[in-house]
């Protein structure tokens, strides 16, 4: 029914001419083709993670994340695949942390390739409320479903959970641990952006030097991420960590990352450092019990930033001030692709599991 109360001068004529669909900003589909015709398909690495609970990016060799990627592009062209190899399977989706992205790509993945699921979005609607042990949890979610992805502030709960589950788990963020597929989504996001970084042996000028503005020693989505890039030590000039945190790595980190190759170093001066970097994660908040702890608050991105003529932006996100929303319609923004690509690269990752079944 038309309101005639509404006089036509009066509506907002910027909204008028808005599209009824939105435009879909800074997707790079065209980069995913680019990246499944470059990588050669090789099928065994992906079988050695048919068995495997996921907890740790330690658990991944070279192969597997290129074949990954390989066929989180695929997926990325073909996001509705005509085989459903999850049909009859049943995800148990156990958030007991806040989550926009990872539990909704997850479920998105698993939704895709036929699954069903079963999602738990606070822990004080399940036994652990009442003082149940992980252990007992997960005895009984190995009866229920087929696949456990666990998000938990407690770094140690997924372990616990592993003493008695007989199902596989994937760890979706372990406290200030780790959060592997998170990582994995980066690196996917990084081949798509320049596929000849997976290669062996490149040369200084065909590297990209990298900036990740955050703390490792905090942040589970760093941690997870520079352990990816160890594995591709001559795919990078330098990774340079910006922070003035008191304490940037915590105890061996840095040696462990330097003994798998990383040219790390770290540096206070985003100014003198933003202007030469290739690809750049910002990162403010690490998420610690009920809360969140901000970091490296003083370093922020935005449309003024010294930024190299395309040199990308990358962000786990959820974002606060760090990075403004007027670069959101750059040519620096990945961070979306960043975000929608997770459901490709977990869909890869779901697949490995069918071999199980
Ligand atoms: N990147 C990430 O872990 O986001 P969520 O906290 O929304 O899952």
């Amino acid at each position: 029914m038309v309101d005639k109360s509404l006089n036509v001068d009066e509506v907002d004529t910027e909204l008028q001419t808005q599209p009824l669909v939105p435009e879909v900003p800074n997707t790079h589909t065209d980069r995913a083709g680019e990246l499944l015709d470059y990588i050669k398909e090789k099928p065994s690495p992906l079988l050695e993670l048919a068995n495997q609970s996921i907890v740790s990016s330690r658990q991944f060799n070279r192969d597997m994340v290129v074949q990954l990627c390989r066929l989180a592009a695929k997926y990325e062209l073909n996001p509705i695949p005509v085989q459903r190899p999850l049909t009859g399977k049943i995800l148990i989706s156990a958030f007991y942390e806040p989550s926009t992205r990872t539990r909704l790509s997850f479920e998105s993945a698993w939704h895709r390739l036929g699954g069903d699921i079963m999602s738990i979005t606070d822990a004080a609607t399940t036994g652990i409320a009442k003082g149940e042990s992980y252990q007992d949890v997960a005895e009984m979610l190995s009866g229920y479903g087929d696949l456990v992805v666990l998000r938990d502030t407690n770094e140690h709960a997924v372990y616990e959970m592993m003493e008695s589950l007989r199902i596989p788990i994937i760890n979706a963020g372990n406290g200030v641990d780790e959060h592997p597929t998170q990582a994995l989504a980066d690196m996917y996001t990084i081949f798509k952006w320049r596929k000849g970084l997976i290669e062996y042996d490149l040369k200084p000028k065909q590297r990209a030097r990298i900036g990740i503005i955050g703390v490792p020693d905090r942040m589970r989505t760093v941690r997870s991420l520079l352990l990816f890039l160890s594995l591709f030590p001559d795919s990078w000039e330098e990774v340079v960590i910006i922070s003035d945190a008191e304490k940037v790595f915590s105890d061996g980190q840095q040696e462990e990352l330097e003994e798998r190759g990383l040219k790390l170093r770290v540096s206070s001066d985003l100014k003198k450092e933003l202007p030469k970097l290739d690809i750049i994660y910002i990162n403010a908040i690490a998420w610690v019990g009920d809360s969140y702890e901000e970091h490296g608050m003083e370093y922020r991105l935005d449309r003024n930033s010294k930024l190299k003529k395309n040199a990308i932006i990358l962000h786990p996100l959820a974002r606060g001030e760090e990075l403004s929303t007027d670069l959101d319609k750059t040519e620096h923004n990945w961070y979306f692709d960043q975000a929608r690509g997770a459901v490709f690269i977990r869909m890869a990752l779901l697949t490995c599991y069918v071999w199980l079944f």
